[in-house]
């Protein structure tokens, strides 16, 4: 079954605390991203949790890959039940990342974190990743990255709508798919290119659907949540 996960990204503790307020109790994770881990630490983590949530920390770690398995030990002394790294950042630089958070769980006597890739960003269109070098298509380019993380032992990875059938196709069922870009129909897409409904979500597939402002934006984040779930299981 598909999972939500709500993308807060903020950096007031007021929002933070009215959001984390509006959302309890809904079977729902929270994504921490650059905007709210910046403004608050790792320690936002806990917090979160202690409110009974699980979190994704979308942390998009890139690095050399000494630099991302040493990052990777600390997310997951963090209590994060899901991280992600860039799979541009190759091989080796996914697999330490995922060999070095499973051996400091280990340690911890923790679950070991899932670890997801990130392939293409989802506010990415074909002409803006022709410009940064890429080739094919944001689909074939998304697979070969994609392909990069399973080789490396990757959970899984981000990736749009469009393409988590495709990547379920190549690397398996259980090869998890996280995606962004989702709007309710009608809704504003923002800076999101690749988009799609929450329940064309759950038809291609997608095992977690990551959204962010439809949620966080909305007068009532509670009530707009509690539509996205419904609107999922149709
Ligand atoms: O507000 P919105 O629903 O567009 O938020 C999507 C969230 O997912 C943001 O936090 C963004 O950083 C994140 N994300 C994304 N595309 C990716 C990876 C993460 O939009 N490929």
């Amino acid at each position: 079954m598909s999972e939500l996960i709500i993308a807060v990204d903020v950096r007031e503790e007021t929002k933070l605390q009215d959001l984390l307020s509006a959302l309890s109790g809904q079977p729902v994770w929270i994504k921490l991203g650059f905007e709210s881990l910046y403004a608050f630490g790792l320690s936002l983590v806990e917090r979160v949790r202690s409110r009974g949530f699980r979190v994704f920390a979308d942390v998009k770690l890139h690095d050399i890959p000494n630099t991302v398995g040493a990052a990777s030990r600390v997310v997951t002394r963090s209590g994060a039940q899901l991280f992600n790294v860039h799979c541009s950042g190759g091989h080796a630089m996914c697999a330490s990342a995922r060999e070095e958070s499973a051996e400091e769980a280990s340690k911890l006597g923790l679950p070991r974190p899932l670890v997801v890739g990130v392939t293409i960003l989802t506010s990415l269109s074909v002409d803006d990743i022709h410009a940064v070098g890429y080739l094919g298509t944001t689909q074939e380019a998304a697979l070969r990255l994609a392909g990069i993380g399973q080789r490396a032992g990757l959970d899984g990875v981000v990736c749009s709508v469009q393409e988590a059938a495709s990547v379920k196709g190549a690397f398996g069922a259980t090869f998890l798919t996280v995606c962004p870009g989702i709007r309710p129909a009608g809704a504003d897409v923002q800076d999101q290119k690749r988009v799609s409904t929450p329940r064309g979500a759950v038809l291609a597939g997608a095992d977690f659907l990551v959204v962010g402002r439809p949620v966080t934006g909305a007068m009532d984040p509670g009530a707009a949540c509690a539509a996205l779930l419904r609107e999922m299981n149709g």
